[in-house]
């Protein structure tokens, strides 16, 4: 029987027969995320599991200590995305590099060659190999693709914390990845390819905190209604931080380059990431994204704008309902693709 570990959705096969000859409920530990599964083996066609967090009940520093111990048994989101960054930016290395770095995960592979197949990229049935789509699309829409394939597996998850259900925060990555782009290629060129990167990873923090926010729903869903508040504040009442803080110390601990994460700690105030310019193209793209309703969930309706933010871009509101419309495009596109 297999039994999917709700904290960290590992998969784990336990004999038919283990399970059949107890009596009462089970409690398995996982061995990937170290989390207790209660195993509810009355039912016994499909065993429901709860999650137990290993951490229990702690919150605020020694809680976020604790998840960013276990934070490397996630899946390797963005670890392929980084060598081959860092193989792009070696003068000395070439195509061939690449394709060895792609092909060190079959899944990501596969997924790459799936997609640069596809109607979107205008090479269908012609890429058979790494190596052929490095070179027929050069490395920045094959970068790009990696990008997409990395993300596309952990990002299209159901989040049951945040009442997102299956691929919803991954078009919402995907549109804050393409309007952070956008941005970026109007008034900072150099960060186009960086401002697409740290739109697709912003709110990886809501994939680490979704169980614990599960465990504390009631508490958590409680803040959001009778406070009116965003997300973030009732992340920080329940837990002690958010899922941008959380987001920022993991992405320093894959070593991903500083202006990102700085622009993801602060993509919901970004007044105070001192003029860090992805910060704002980040935040801009992000209400942007919630506003044309793509995979946001509930949190959209409290998530204003900062006008701040905008006269810093030189952005007016005109920009803004194009920029909504591109988004919404490239989604659609997109989620075909994959
Ligand atoms: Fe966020
Ligand atoms: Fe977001």
């Amino acid at each position: 029987m297999e039994i999917v570990c709700p904290g960290c959705t590992k998969k784990l096969n336990i004999p038919d027969e283990r399970l059949h000859a107890l009596k009462s409920n089970v409690t398995i530990p996982c061995p990937s995320c170290k989390g207790d599964i209660e195993v509810d083996i009355q039912s016994k066609k499909s065993p429901s599991a709860t999650f137990i967090h290993p951490e229990g009940q702690l919150t605020g520093k020694e809680l976020k200590e604790a998840i960013l111990k276990s934070v490397g048994d996630l899946p390797p989101m963005p670890q392929v995305a980084q060598k081959a960054r860092q193989v792009i930016s070696n003068p000395d290395s070439n195509f061939k590099d690449l394709a060895k770095v792609i092909e060190t995960d079959q899944a990501i592979a596969a997924k790459v060659l799936r997609m640069s197949n596809s109607a979107y990229y205008g090479s269908a049935g012609n890429i058979s190999s790494i190596q052929q789509a490095s070179v027929f699309l050069g490395t920045k829409a094959l970068m790009e693709l990696l990008n997409l394939a990395c993300a596309s597996g952990p990002l299209g998850k159901s989040l049951n914390g945040y009442d997102l259900e299956s691929g919803d925060l991954w078009k919402h990555s995907l549109a804050v990845a393409a309007g952070s782009r956008i941005i970026s290629r109007n008034i900072k060129p150099d960060l186009a390819d960086d401002a697409f990167s740290a739109g697709l990873i912003h709110d990886v923090g809501k994939l680490i905190l979704d169980s614990y926010i599960h465990e504390k729903k009631e508490a958590f869903n409680r803040v959001v209604r009778e406070g009116k508040v965003t997300f973030p504040s009732a992340e920080k009442a329940v837990l002690g931080f958010d899922h941008a803080e959380i987001a920022s110390e993991v992405c320093d601990k894959w070593k991903i380059p500083q202006h990102l994460s700085l622009a993801i700690r602060y993509h919901h105030n970004p007044l105070e990431s001192e003029k860090n310019d992805l910060t704002y193209i980040l935040h801009v793209a992000d209400v942007t994204a919630m506003m044309t309703g793509i995979g946001g969930g509930l949190d959209g309706m409290l998530y204003r704008i900062d006008e701040k933010a905008l006269d810093f871009l030189g952005f007016g509101h005109m920009d803004i309902t194009l920029l909504m419309s591109e988004i919404a495009e490239y989604v659609s596109k997109t989620v075909e693709s994959v």
